[in-house]
């Protein structure tokens, strides 16, 4: 997947995995591990791996020079390149029509027995992995993921260099950035008692680098928050960052696609097609029941509350009462046995629904549902249509908003166990707009912002701003690939009154806005260009295009779900010197 240039070195004439045809005949000096070693009675087969790939080297016995050497030593051969005899070549490796004759071994590095092989065909446990992440990172997978890694990052740069953008770096040890997770701290030492924050994107300074009048600006760069951990998430993260003067959502939405568009190209070979869709935020969460929809599944949450208006069931009539819904989705011409519906229905209940009604249909009827006593014929024949009289109904009766969470999810799960994707699109785009600007916050009792609070109101909601915030619609936009968020961003406040208005519907105090922001306020009033940007989750995006499930795997040294390195074994104590000298003193439980 990678053109290495020539590995050449004071060690090696080139790397293992160059040799060609053109070297058959040709004296050649190697350096790397020994993959695997095959006594064939008088002759010795070692395979020598490197970056580059793998070379087959024979060793007359004779020699006596292999005794000595273990698996996965590193050694350097000198030796002749030949031809493979006939019949012996092996397709499946770059190589496989050449070897090496070896003249000399020199062991460079004994190595004990790895704790597990990188050929190793069977799954290794991850905190082992993690452990020796050195053995893991010389796996054949991971060599391929964090290679593509690099290619992505080095297609973007490309590409951004070629749209005439300048890459700039902005700090790690500043204040906090609000984007809505906590923030790690640093203590300072030159000054007892206070602390920087790591930030949690660059927003605010790349909104300074506008005012600056820098245009165009981006950065591959690592940002930090203490937040829950996930598959998709990280304490420390890569984003892609961008910031523009001068544009509309339309200029950064058509710059992320081109961008986009020319990343799969290089490292994938995929032709993307631009504009991607477009959904609003209002319609995604009627129609998919999130604001991330995979719209490689063809199965929408549709309201079914009117079929179920004089239902016998308690749970529902008492929901409906309480203006709860009864929300379905369906799949049509699908057989799910028994016991995966009951245990479907446990999952639904571990995402914090109440229970999932499911019915199976044969010929327009319902055959089996665990409340099939409780449904009248009118009913069935009504719930029967939603799947065209073949197939699975499920439905959840709740709250609306945890019925819709607990369908999406659902139907995610039920999509990637049976494989339900629609076959014409591996990759699938969809850009997320029209985001409210705020949502209430029920335990702090206020609004916050959806994004962040730099984010512009659209210009027709602002008369409404005061009057009925939770109406204001946002100029924000979430790009959303395969049903994950891989990017967001939105047009600017580029105003210093109307920034500071926002302020106050978020209820800051006067005092707060002038502690946390008062810096940049005042850099609003002279002469900020109208501005905006986005940033792409960088891990996200290459473990999307590399197929694989949880960014860790695209990460050369990730955190566990507790936040430690199993490496390092960060976190962990510090002398009691390095505190004093901070100032800090830890509490006793
Ligand atoms: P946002 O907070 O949406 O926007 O972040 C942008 C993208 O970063 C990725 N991301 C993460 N990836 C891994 N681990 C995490 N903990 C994590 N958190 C976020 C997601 C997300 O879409 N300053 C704004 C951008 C802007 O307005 O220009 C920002 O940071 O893919």
């Amino acid at each position: 997947m990678f053109d290495f240039a020539e590995l050449k070195t004071s060690y090696k004439s080139k790397g293992c995995g160059q040799i060609t045809a053109d070297d058959i005949g040709k004296s050649v000096k190697l350096a790397g591990w020994i993959e695997s070693i095959r006594d064939h009675g008088g002759v010795k087969f070692i395979d020598l791996v490197d970056i580059t790939g793998e070379i087959q080297v024979i060793f007359r016995a004779d020699d006596g020079a292999t005794e000595e050497i273990t698996e996965w030593s590193t050694v350097q051969i000198e030796g002749e390149v030949r031809r493979r005899p006939e019949g012996t070549e092996n397709p499946k490796i770059k190589t496989g029509n050449v070897e090496v004759i070896a003249k000399s071994l020199k062991v460079l590095s004994k190595s004990e027995l790895p704790p597990f092989l990188p050929t190793e065909r069977k799954e290794v446990s991850e905190e082992i992995r993690l452990k020796y992440r050195y053995i893991d990172l010389r796996r054949e997978k991971m060599r391929r993921n964090i290679i593509g890694r690099h290619l992505v990052s080095k297609s973007i740069r490309e590409k951004m260099w070629e749209e005439g953008f300048v890459e700039i770096e902005t700090p790690y040890l500043t204040k906090s950035t609000p984007e809505g997770a906590r923030d790690f701290l640093v203590p300072s030492r030159l000054q007892l008692g206070k602390f920087y924050a790591l930030p949690q994107s660059p927003q605010l300074f790349k909104q300074i680098l506008q005012i600056s009048g820098f245009e165009r600006y981006f950065q591959i760069v690592r940002c930090f928050r203490d937040e829950d951990l996930r598959a998709d998430r990280q304490p420390e993260f890569t984003q892609v960052d961008i910031e523009m003067s001068f544009v509309t959502e339309e200029d950064i939405i058509s710059l992320t696609e081109r961008v986009l568009k020319h990343a799969f190209k290089k490292v994938l070979d995929i032709e993307v097609s631009i504009p991607f869709p477009r959904i609003k935020y209002s319609e995604s969460i009627r129609r998919y029941g999130t604001d991330k929809p995979d719209t490689r599944i063809p199965i929408e949450v549709k309201d079914i509350s009117e079929i179920f208006s004089n239902s016998k069931l308690d749970f529902i009539r008492k929901n409906l009462e309480r203006r709860g819904k009864v929300l379905g989705f369906s799949i049509r011409d699908i057989e799910i046995p028994k016991s995966k519906l009951v245990n479907l229905e446990s999952l639904a209940k571990s995402m914090g629904a109440g229970g999932l009604m499911w019915f199976v249909i044969k010929q327009n009827k319902i055959i089996s549902s665990p409340v099939i006593k409780h449904i009248d014929d009118k009913e069935n024949l009504e719930i029967s249509k939603l799947c065209d009289g073949n197939g699975i109904v499920f439905a959840i009766s709740d709250r609306e908003e945890r019925a819709r969470d607990v369908s999406a999810k659902l139907i995610k799960y039920i999509a990637k166990e049976m494989n339900l994707y629609r076959s014409d699109t591996k990759f699938a785009f969809v850009w997320v707009v029209e985001f409210p600007l705020f949502s209430w916050d029920e335990t702090e009792n206020r609004y916050v912002s959806e994004h962040h609070p730099f984010t512009s109101p659209k210009e027709e909601d602002l008369e409404i701003l005061e009057t009925n915030p939770e109406k204001v619609r946002a100029r924000a936009y979430d790009i959303v690939l395969n049903g994950e968020e891989i990017g967001g961003g939105s047009i600017r406040i580029h105003n210093s009154e109307l920034q500071n208005k926002i302020f106050r519907i978020l209820k800051l105090s006067d005092w707060e806005v002038q502690e946390r922001f008062g810096w940049f306020l005042e850099a609003l009033k002279y002469g900020a260009p109208p501005h905006g940007g986005i940033a792409l989750g960088l891990d996200r995006l290459v473990a999307i295009m590399f197929g694989e499930d949880n960014i860790r795997e695209v990460i050369p040294f990730p955190k566990t779900q507790s936040g430690s390195c199993l490496l390092t074994n960060a976190p962990s104590d510090v002398y009691k010197k390095q505190l004093d000298e901070l100032g800090i003193k830890i509490k006793e439980e």
